[in-house]
């Protein structure tokens, strides 16, 4: 019957818009896991990936301030590093570099003078937590160097051209590359949809007015050629209904979720200051040690920002003719402070102590505020979320060498956990009265 004929058209062209579907999404998974695997060399993606990514939070937190993948920082160029050294010396290394230089091995030794003598520090991590870190500076290495999705070389990005741009030195950044692609996908997806669509309509129509025209219809085909197309039907469907609701809901759900989660966070924020003061002049090029104008942030809870007369302690002498020096004379000719625009801001609720990381926990600057000594304009490097204060808590081994206090409380640790470090975490450090009173 001719009706078969238009009911089969009909299924063969749902079947192929099936088909293309399948195939397209399967295609953008497919091309998702191959940028997942990138530098990877075994095992599978999803499990590599999170050791990787264990791995760079370790990284930031701890190496970050000193290496980067790319270029020299303090320490050498952590690219292909897998490939100059074997896995046991890397990892040796890594726990205690200045023992194996004392102990005389060639390698390091070798590599501690051509670095003036400097002391990397000593890393109580266990193998795995070096090996994650090894995965991500092979993951690293192996994606394109300009990539900006690259977290480790969008930070050193700054650093090379000196300027004065967020660089994208976010794991965010990296998300965000694969989103995009991701959403490029689907657009074109829609666009296929569409097309098909208006195709099969013209198609259908051109059909039925072929049958039309014919006389030796039977009863069924002249129903189905006489049909029209209810829309009325079609919104009155329960199901449509339903499924229009159901799809409103996730779409304003999933935007207040974001909303919410994005309240607050201010990764990026980068103010014009009233003075065109550059750290990277200052701490960078002059090497002015931070703790020269921030006198506070060793001893107390709050870094203090420098009053008009330190900056005096030098430019009553250098560049007294620059506008910009002007504006620190004005400032303390009519006894007003500079008002400075405060870059990073946690809300009250949050107790945060300078000198509990600086001094005891002896974490450079650089681990939060990334790397300040090469911005022109300060930018806050880091989320400053919750979530990001207790990663590291939970990360950063706690320095308990030398201390009786802790002592005890080590070796019930390491009793109760074979081989995991003692961290900050494991001394309380994510109890909620720790930072909220
Ligand atoms: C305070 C600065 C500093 C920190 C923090 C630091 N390093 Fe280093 N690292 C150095 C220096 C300096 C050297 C060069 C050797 C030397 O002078 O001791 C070096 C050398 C290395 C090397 C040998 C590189 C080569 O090219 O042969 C590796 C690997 C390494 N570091 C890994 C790490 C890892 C992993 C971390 C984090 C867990 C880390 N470093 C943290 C300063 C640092
Ligand atoms: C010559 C004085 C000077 C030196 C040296 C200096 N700073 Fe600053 N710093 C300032 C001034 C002035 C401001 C306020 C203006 C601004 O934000 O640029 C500031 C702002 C900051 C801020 C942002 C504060 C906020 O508003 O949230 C951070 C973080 C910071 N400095 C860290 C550092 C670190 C880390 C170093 C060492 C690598 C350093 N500074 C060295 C003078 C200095
Ligand atoms: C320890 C010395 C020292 C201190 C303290 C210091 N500066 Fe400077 N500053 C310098 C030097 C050195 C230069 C570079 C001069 C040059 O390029 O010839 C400079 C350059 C500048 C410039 C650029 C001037 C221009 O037109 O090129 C500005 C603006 C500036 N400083 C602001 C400040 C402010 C604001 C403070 C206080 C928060 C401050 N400086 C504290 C040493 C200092
Ligand atoms: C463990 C992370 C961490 C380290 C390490 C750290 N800071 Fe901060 N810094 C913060 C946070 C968080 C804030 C925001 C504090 C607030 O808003 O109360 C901040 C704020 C600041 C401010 C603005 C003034 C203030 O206290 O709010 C300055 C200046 C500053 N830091 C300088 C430094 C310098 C210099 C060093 C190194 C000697 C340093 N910081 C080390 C996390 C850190
Ligand atoms: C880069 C790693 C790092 C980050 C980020 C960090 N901390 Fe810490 N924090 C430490 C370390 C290490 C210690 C332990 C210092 C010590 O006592 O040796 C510590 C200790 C503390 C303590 C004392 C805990 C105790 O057991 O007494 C508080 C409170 C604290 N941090 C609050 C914060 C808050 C709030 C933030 C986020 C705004 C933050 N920290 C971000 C590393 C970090
Ligand atoms: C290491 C420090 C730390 C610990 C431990 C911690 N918090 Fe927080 N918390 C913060 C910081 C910093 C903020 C503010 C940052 C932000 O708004 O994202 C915050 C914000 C919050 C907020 C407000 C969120 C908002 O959006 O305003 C709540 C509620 C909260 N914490 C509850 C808790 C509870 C419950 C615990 C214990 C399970 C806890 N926190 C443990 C550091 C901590």
């Amino acid at each position: 019957m001719i009706s078969c004929k238009i009911k089969s058209t009909y299924s063969f062209f749902f079947f192929l818009l099936f088909f293309l579907f399948t195939a397209f999404s399967s295609f953008a998974q497919g091309e998702q896991a191959s940028i997942a695997q990138d530098g990877l060399t075994a095992g599978t993606a999803t499990g590599d990936d999170a050791v990787a990514a264990a791995g760079e939070t370790l990284f930031k937190n701890n190496c970050s301030s000193c290496h980067a993948i790319g270029e020299k920082v303090v320490g050498p160029a952590l690219r292909d590093v897998q490939k100059r050294h074997k896995l046991p010396w890397l990892i040796s290394w890594i726990r205690n570099s200045s023992q194996m230089v004392q102990k005389g091995d060639k390698e390091a030794v070798a590599l501690f003078n051509e670095y003036d003598k400097q002391q990397m520090p000593s890393f109580a991590f266990s193998d795995d937590q070096i090996t994650s870190i090894l995965k991500y500076i092979e993951k690293a290495s192996a994606a394109p160097a300009a990539l900006p999705a690259d977290p480790a070389t969008g930070g050193s990005g700054v650093a090379q051209g000196g300027t004065d741009g967020p660089g994208g030195g976010t794991a965010a950044a990296g998300a965000g590359a694969a989103g995009k692609y991701l959403d490029y996908v689907l657009i074109a997806l829609i666009v296929v949809l569409i097309v098909m669509v208006i195709t099969l309509l013209i198609i259908a129509n051109i059909l039925s007015g072929y049958l039309r025209g014919k006389k030796d219809l039977d009863g069924r085909d002249i129903e189905l050629v006489d049909q029209r197309f209810d829309f009325s039907k079609v919104y009155k469907s329960r199901a449509v209904q339903v499924i229009v609701g159901l799809i409103f809901t996730v779409i304003v759900l999933d935007a207040a979720i974001e909303e919410t989660y994005g309240v607050g966070i201010q990764q990026g924020y980068q103010p014009t200051q009233p003075i065109a003061f550059s750290h990277a002049q200052h701490a960078g090029q002059h090497e002015i040690n931070c703790n020269y104008c921030h006198t506070s942030v060793y001893k107390s809870k709050n870094a203090n920002i420098p009053s008009a007369n330190i900056c005096m302690n030098c430019h009553s002498q250098i560049k007294k003719e620059s506008p910009e020096i002007q504006k620190i004379y004005r400032a303390i000719e009519n006894n007003k402070p500079i008002e400075w625009v405060r870059v990073h801001n946690l809300p009250d609720l949050a107790y945060f102590n300078h000198s509990q990381h600086t001094q005891v926990g002896k974490i450079e600057c650089q681990t939060c505020h990334g790397p300040i000594q090469t911005m022109n304009v300060v930018y806050q490097y880091s989320p400053l979320t919750m979530g990001w204060c207790i990663n590291c808590h939970r990360e950063t081994p706690l320095n308990t060498e030398g201390n009786k206090y802790y002592d005890n409380l080590v070796k019930l640790h390491d009793q109760a956990n074979k081989g995991a470090a003692f961290t900050v975490s494991s001394n309380g450090g994510t109890e909620c009265s720790k930072c909220h009173y």
